[in-house]
């Protein structure tokens, strides 16, 4: 089986992580490599602080948090994305507001930003699908003009550019994700940046436990959503050929999109104008015209060892959501449809291009595609 996605650590990884095992690295408070990780990913990203947490999820919530959203608040997010964007919001007692998306690059349509706004909504989290970013100029002016807080949801765009811009550095903070599938991993990890000093301190106050002084007498309910040390010696190393690995999964990209891009019915990934796509995955959307149906597709794919998986189910579905007290029901009929027609394709960095032509011949080759139904 050719799996959608497979973490590849190499050598320097491993020896990383032992060598801060035999320097007792273990929690955040031994070592270095948390702090030099902090500081070297906040350079990347053009950002003054950076905050380790242990996921994607916790930096969220941690976000939420920190910004003191919270009950009777609204937060607009993307509808097509992972459950974690909604739960930042549900898990601090606020209501989280799809957003539809966008049919090309499959980020929330800004247009409908104003019309869900209200007088509850404190916050924006957008989020830089499979790799694509947000058009964040706009979204920041539209934010800006209402007085709406923003927290990035970078998990899938680790070095992913807005007119040169990395995401990231927009929002009031953003939230990155180092789960094994994730441009670079540390297994479990997360990390939040901002440029504001009294978020960043917040961060770090909420990230553990909220100790204050006295020691072990809290004034506010804090969370453990740290590091450990030897994870972020992970982190260091992996962050260390970032670049590297972002070149092959545009490679990656690339070789699909040139062996796909004459098939009808098959809509590719877009990077426009004024954006650095990173093709955290090549996601495919399947139209009537292929002939085949994305089910029919992922399982003729399937029988021959090639593993996809589907597109986001999108929040305006979410039972968990619709349970929510006060849960508003918001049509989103573009992420309907990519959650019906969308599916990514093996996207490991390190694929080669026989494979890839081997995954695109398969494609091609589908029973009942277009060729046969032509
Ligand atoms: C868009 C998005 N947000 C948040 C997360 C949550 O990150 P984690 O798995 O590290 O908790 C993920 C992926 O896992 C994601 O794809």
């Amino acid at each position: 089986m050719i799996p959608v996605f497979e973490p590849v650590i190499e050598e320097d990884d491993i020896e990383a992580v032992a060598n801060a095992l035999r320097n007792g690295e273990v929690s955040g408070t031994f070592g270095q490599s948390i702090t030099d990780f902090e500081n070297e990913f906040a350079a990347y990203v053009g950002c003054k602080y950076a905050v380790a947490v242990n996921s994607g999820t916790s930096a969220l919530q941690l976000a939420v948090a920190a910004a003191d959203i919270g009950e009777g608040d609204e937060v607009l997010v993307s509808a097509s994305t992972n459950i974690a964007t909604a739960l930042a919001a549900l898990h601090n007692g606020a209501l989280p507001v799809p957003v539809d998306s966008e049919p090309h690059t499959w980020n929330l349509d800004l247009e409908l930003l104003e019309e869900l706004i209200t007088p509850r909504t404190k916050a924006i989290i957008p989020v830089h699908l499979y790799g694509h970013p947000v058009d964040m100029d706009e979204l920041m002016r539209i934010a800006d003009e209402h007085g709406l807080l923003v927290i990035e949801d970078c998990a899938e765009s680790h070095g992913a550019t807005v007119r040169g811009r990395m995401t990231g550095s927009f929002g009031h903070m953003a939230c990155f994700s180092f789960y094994a599938n994730k441009v670079i991993t540390t297994g479990e990890g997360g990390m939040v940046t901002t440029n504001d000093e009294a978020l960043a301190e917040r961060l770090r106050l909420l990230r553990n436990l909220a100790f204050t002084e006295p020691r072990f007498r809290h004034e506010i309910a804090g969370f453990n959503y740290r590091m450990p040390a030897y994870v972020a010696a992970l982190g260091l190393s992996q962050f260390h050929k970032i670049e590297r690995i972002i070149e092959n999964k545009r490679r990656v990209a690339h070789a699909y999109i040139k062996n796909l891009k004459d098939i009808p019915g098959l809509q590719l990934p877009v990077e426009l104008d004024w954006a650095r796509n990173i093709y955290w995955m090549v996601g495919l959307v399947v139209h009537p015209e292929f002939g085949l149906s994305r089910d029919a597709l992922t399982a003729a794919l399937e029988a021959e060892g090639i593993q996809t998986r589907t597109f986001f189910c999108p929040m305006n579905q979410q039972p968990v959501l619709e349970a929510q007290p006060g849960y508003k029901a918001v049509l989103a009929p573009v992420a309907d449809r990519l959650w019906e027609t969308g599916l990514y394709l093996p996207s490991t960095w390190t694929l080669d291009e026989n494979t890839i032509a081997h995954i695109c011949d398969a494609i091609r080759r589908a029973p009942g595609a277009w060729k046969a139904a032509a």
